[in-house]
C-alpha cells in the first residue's frame, strides 16, 4: 500500500488533531514497529507497519462502518447547538474520525442507524433508485383502515398527494393500547412511516428501525451503544445496494 504520513494516518483514524498527534509523538507515546517514533511526518505503510499509540495497536482501515442502537431523544446529526446528537454517543476517539449518519431517523425514532466515513456506501444505501429495504416496527394508535395492507402494497398516497412506492404492512399484535405493525419500505422520504400510517388512519406513537437491507440490529446492543460492522456485514450491505 502507498506510504502515508504517520500524523495524517492517525488523524484520519480519529486519534486526534495533527497538533495532538505531534504532541503525542514528541512525548514518546507513538511506536512504529516497536520503536518509539518522535517524528509525526514519518512515512508509514498503513498495512505493513505496526503502529501503536500507548498500549493500543492502531488498526488501519480506509473507512469506518458502525451500527448504533439509536435511542429516542437524540438527533441524527453530527453537530447541533442545542440537542444531543448521535455522534456524541460514540466513543471519544470515533467522534473525531469523520463519521456521519447514513440517512436519517427522527429524533423520537429508535433502532438501527448506520454511521460511516464512506460517502459512496452512504449514497448507495439511501439513494431512492437503489431500493434497499428498511424494516420498521411501529406502535400505532387508532384503527388503521381495513384495506391498509392493500393500500401499502399498491403505494400509499400521502396527504400532500405524494404516491409512495409499494410497501409491506404486517400486523405484529397489540400491547398497552397500541397495535404494532411491521413496515417494510424501499425509499426514505421525510417522516415516511408516520405519514403513511396517518394516510391509513392511524398515528405512530413509537417507531423502531429493525433492519436495513440484509443487516439486522444486533440485539446485544443496548440503546445508545454501537459496534463496528464485520467485514461480512459491510460486504452484504454493499452487495444489496449494488456497489459491489
Ligand atoms: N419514517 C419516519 O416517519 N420516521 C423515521 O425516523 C424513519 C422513517
Amino acid at each position: 500500500m502507498a506510504q502515508l504520513r504517520l500524523d495524517k494516518m492517525l488523524v484520519n483514524l480519529g486519534w486526534g488533531s495533527r497538533r495532538e498527534i505531534a504532541a503525542m509523538a514528541r512525548g514518546g507515546k507513538i511506536t512504529v514497529n516497536g520503536e518509539v517514533c518522535r517524528s509525526p511526518d514519518r512515512k508509514v505503510d498503513p498495512q505493513a507497519d505496526k503502529v501503536a499509540v500507548g498500549d493500543e495497536e492502531v488498526r488501519y482501515q480506509e473507512h469506518y462502518y458502525l451500527m448504533l442502537n439509536k435511542p429516542a431523544g437524540v438527533v441524527t446529526a453530527t453537530q447541533d447547538n442545542f440537542q444531543q446528537t448521535v455522534l456524541s454517543l460514540l466513543p471519544a476517539r470515533l467522534q473525531k474520525a469523520g463519521l456521519f449518519p447514513v440517512g436519517r431517523l427522527d429524533k423520537d425514532t429508535e433502532g438501527l442507524l448506520l454511521l460511516t466515513t464512506d460517502g459512496a456506501f452512504s449514497h448507495a444505501l439511501t439513494a431512492p433508485r437503489r431500493h434497499v429495504d428498511k424494516v420498521y416496527l411501529a406502535g400505532v394508535r387508532g384503527a388503521l383502515a381495513p384495506d391498509a395492507q392493500a393500500r401499502f402494497a399498491q403505494g400509499v398516497v400521502l396527504e400532500d398527494g405524494t404516491v409512495c412506492r409499494p410497501a409491506l404492512l404486517a400486523p405484529e399484535g397489540a400491547a398497552d393500547g397500541l397495535q404494532y405493525v411491521r413496515i417494510t419500505l424501499r425509499e426514505g422520504r421525510f417522516h415516511q412511516v408516520k405519514r403513511m400510517v396517518r394516510a391509513a388512519g392511524g398515528e405512530v406513537v413509537t417507531l423502531r428501525r429493525l433492519s436495513v437491507g440484509p443487516l439486522t440490529l444486533d440485539p446485544a446492543l443496548a440503546p445508545g451503544a454501537c459496534r463496528a460492522l464485520t467485514e461480512g456485514e459491510v460486504r452484504a450491505l454493499k452487495a444489496a445496494s449494488g456497489i459491489e
